[in-house]
């Protein structure tokens, strides 16, 4: 009997352990990304582009096409490009957008300054304006999002 409790116990606190790491690698995914003293002005940026079809087309074809946002997240946005090897890439892997957490987590205005500035210190670089106009972002965050409900 006690040794049953031993090993229960020990079984527990492996499981905590791994809960653990798990929730801070949430964690780490959730942090924000928009520097604290610019964090409130973007939080107030909505996209001006309506949810239609129509737009998340657009940016389908742009994120597939010449973004080649698909080459590190992925034709399903899961974040590991079939075009990449993991093990190039510096620092942090590519965002997973079906991530649901994720997705509530970050308001549009965040994600366009990730593609106005990238994210410092990772593979994510700017892709405003040299690669896409502002309007073109807003497309292909249209689809971004759109991992949310597949
Ligand atoms: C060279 C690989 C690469 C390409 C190409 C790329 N990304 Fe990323 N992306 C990353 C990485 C790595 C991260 C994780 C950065 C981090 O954790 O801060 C990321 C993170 C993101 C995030 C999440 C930032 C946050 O606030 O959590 C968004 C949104 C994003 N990318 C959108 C795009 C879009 C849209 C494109 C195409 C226009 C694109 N990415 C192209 C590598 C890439």
């Amino acid at each position: 009997m006690k040794r049953r409790f031993r090993d229960f116990v020990i079984a527990a606190a492996f499981l905590i352990q791994g809960l653990d790491l798990a929730w801070s690698a949430d964690r780490e995914v959730l942090r924000p990304r928009v520097p604290a003293d610019q964090l409130g002005a973007a939080r107030a940026i909505t996209n001006p582009l309506p949810d239609t079809l129509e737009i998340i087309d657009k940016g389908k074809t742009l994120f597939n096409g010449k973004a080649f946002c698909r080459a590190c997240h992925g034709q399903d946005g899961k974040g590991l490009g079939t075009d990449i090897d993991p093990k190039t890439i510096r620092g942090a892997l590519p965002r997973n957008f079906t991530d649901k957490a994720w997705q509530k987590t970050r308001t549009d205005g965040e994600l366009i300054w990730i593609l106005q500035n990238g994210s410092p210190g990772t593979d994510m670089a700017p892709f405003i304006p040299l690669i896409l106009t502002e309007e073109e972002a807003w497309q292909v965050l249209r689809y971004v999002r759109s991992f949310a409900n597949p």
